[in-house]
């Protein structure tokens, strides 16, 4: 089967959209199947599952052999290999938004080849706002090609971020908010990862860090954010990952990354 990203960003374009559809006719008719998962502050509902059965069984349909890891229901842990694709999904990121019916929350998927991610789309199914990117070939959102911040200064950069669900990590981010707020213009917490990545790429927020997303928080929303122009990276030298993911612009990338550094960001639980 065809592995380039264009045709790729064809096929997420339309799961995401059916996708997107589902989560919010399950949001208008109330959130059912309310349950919690690694801490009781960590919340999936009835239409997670949903969404991703259905982005599952899309993608089956469409693409049969490719493998796909979704937030909920796990699959293929292993970055894709040999020409073969690997889909990502987080069917809807930004669960506790959702749960409490505020509208920033986002369906991402993402299409990675051999290990890298070469085509994502992030939706938001409340506004119908959607970024999209292939890898070289920019980041979108209703027709304009996308630019991040050219903030020069840390002092003026405004700042997304977001916490984890373990409340020894929060005490941990919370000690770093302390040390960064102080150097910034103000930080900003929406509650979805890939969105912030977006607000990131079409430079509503300056920058963006956060420790501990999984490779579907930010999966298409890193591609993005990339194809815009900013620098994603982890601390330290190490490509984003689990530990953390820093997304900033050329021009603040080296004094944020440092005072993160300070800060022991990527440090603790
Ligand atoms: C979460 C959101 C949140 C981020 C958390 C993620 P979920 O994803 O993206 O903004 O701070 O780290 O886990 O649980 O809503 O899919």
């Amino acid at each position: 089967m065809a592995t380039e990203p264009a045709e790729l960003l064809t096929v997420a374009l339309g799961v995401a959209r059916e996708a997107a559809d589902l989560a919010l006719r399950m949001r208008t008719d109330g959130v059912t199947g309310i349950d919690t998962k690694s801490t009781i502050t960590d919340v999936v509902t009835a239409a997670d599952k949903a969404v991703e059965d259905l982005v599952k069984s899309s993608l089956q349909q469409l693409r049969p052999g490719d493998a796909v890891l979704g937030e909920e229901t796990g699959g293929a842990a292993e970055p894709s290999a040999g020409g073969a694709v690997r889909w990502i999904v987080d069917p809807i990121d930004g669960t506790v938004n959702y749960l409490y019916g505020l509208p920033q929350y986002a369906v991402s998927l993402a299409a990675e080849v051999d290990g890298v991610v070469v085509a994502g789309v992030v939706r938001n199914p409340v506004t119908g706002q959607e970024w999209t990117a292939v890898r070289g070939g920019g980041a979108w959102r209703a027709g304009r090609r996308l630019t991040c911040s050219a903030q020069r200064e840390l002092g003026l950069t405004l700042i997304a971020t977001g916490f984890g669900y373990d409340a020894r990590r929060r005490a941990h981010q919370a000690a770093v908010i302390s040390r960064v707020l102080p150097r910034v213009r103000d930080i900003r917490r929406f509650g979805a990862a890939s969105l912030d990545l977006c607000l990131a790429a079409e430079g509503a927020v300056d920058a963006y860090f956060e420790k501990g997303l999984a490779a579907w928080d930010r999966a298409a929303g890193g591609l993005i954010a990339e194809e815009a122009g900013l620098r994603v990276t982890g601390l330290r030298g190490e490509g984003p990952g689990r530990r953390f993911v820093l997304a900033a612009n050329e021009a603040v990338y080296e004094e944020l990354h440092d005072l993160l550094v300070e800060a022991d960001a990527d440090g603790g639980p």
